[in-house]
């Protein structure tokens, strides 16, 4: 099988190039590029691309891909929301994606967000450096006997729960499908999760129904001084309304992995650019605000299961077994 595999970093090519070893009749080209209208014809004579969360796969991309005769888009990456899955399935293109591969890189993203927000350590990591051992503005919330509130409690979020619960906080959490095997946790409605949690998590997938969960009506819900994390996708808050509560003093944190209008900066060194996305600069202002580039599943062990993951997912379409938890359509 011949694999375009578009974005690719330095990272990516290490890892998938160690797991490639098991499988000596793939061959991969790497290129710097991500993929767009313009850059699917370079597909011409591969059999599969490979793409990441951060690639824009729309109608007019997957039609090109389809022009080329490409068969297969191999998402190395558990999300899929950036791809038009209707427009694939309508053009036979199978889509295969890796799901959960590591849900503790994650959720302990999601942790550190939250202790690092909440003890100020990215204004302290600066200031001791200038030769200021002043105390001010660094004062934190103690996390163990306080309320976490767990939004989806699927792999990451499950992984997630465990952590607070092994902070010692009591565990609340919302899911439509609730996991009896953490018994740990008590499941209430997303009203009674918003309002009684110290620290609220998510970890749902982006879906039409949760678009902008997160609005000024539920941060009214939240307790002031909750601290807020967002590991999951940018589109379920309303940044605006979010600003606008950062404003009104509502939060004692707030840390973002992922936020809306991420797309040009994922992964990309823009230091040398100004900042034309206001929304970003804005929440960058703020002292209890810590935003990271979508790093959550940046570990040795996801990497390597990505990479793992991909490659079998790949066979197996060859095969045409391609597991079931995998496929997208
Ligand atoms: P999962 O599929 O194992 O679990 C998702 C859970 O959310 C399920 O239990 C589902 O029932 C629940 N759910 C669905 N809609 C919901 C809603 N409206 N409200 C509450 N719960 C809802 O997915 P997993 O592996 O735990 O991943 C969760 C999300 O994390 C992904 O969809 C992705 O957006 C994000 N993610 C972020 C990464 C990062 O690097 N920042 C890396 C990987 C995933």
């Amino acid at each position: 099988m011949k694999i375009l595999f578009y974005d690719a970093k330095p990272y990516d090519i290490e890892s998938f190039e160690r797991e490639r070893e098991g499988y000596p009749d793939m061959e991969i080209e790497y290129l710097n590029t991500d993929i767009s209208v313009r850059t699917a014809a370079l597909a011409e004579g591969y059999d599969a691309v490979c793409a990441f969360v951060s690639s824009e796969l729309n109608a007019d991309v997957l039609k090109k891909l389809a022009s080329c005769g490409v068969k297969l888009l191999l998402m190395r990456c558990a999300g899929f929301n950036n791809v038009d899955t209707k427009a694939a399935a309508e053009l036979g293109i199978t889509i295969l994606r890796v799901p959960g591969y590591s849900p503790e890189a994650v959720a302990e993203h999601a942790m550190t967000l939250a202790m690092a927000v909440n003890r100020r350590i990215h204004k302290e990591y600066v200031k001791v450096r200038e030769n200021n051992f002043s105390l001010v503005g660094l004062m934190g919330l103690n996390l163990c006997g306080r309320t976490a509130g767990i939004i989806g409690t699927g792999k990451i979020g499950a992984a997630m729960a465990k952590i607070c619960h092994g902070f010692g906080m009591h565990v609340i959490a919302y899911d439509k499908y609730p996991n009896p095997s953490l018994d740990f946790i008590e499941y209430r409605n997303l009203e009674e999760v918003l309002s009684g949690s110290d620290l609220i998590s998510l970890h749902c997938p982006l879906t039409i129904e949760n678009y902008h969960m997160i609005n000024k009506e539920s941060i009214a819900r939240m307790k002031n001084d909750v601290i807020f994390i967002n590991t999951s996708r940018g589109e379920l808050v309303d940044t605006d309304d979010l600003i606008a509560s950062i404003l009104n003093h509502k939060f004692h944190g707030v840390g973002l992995d992922v936020y809306e209008e991420e797309r040009d900066n994922v992964f990309e060194n823009r230091e040398d650019d100004i900042l034309e996305n206001a929304v970003v600069a804005r929440l960058l202002s703020f002292p209890n605000v810590i935003v990271t580039s979508h790093q959550a599943f940046f570990t040795k062990e996801a990497l390597a299961a990505i990479s793992r993951t991909t490659l079998k997912n790949a066979q197996d379409y060859e095969k045409g077994a391609p597991e079931k938890e995998n496929l997208v359509c």
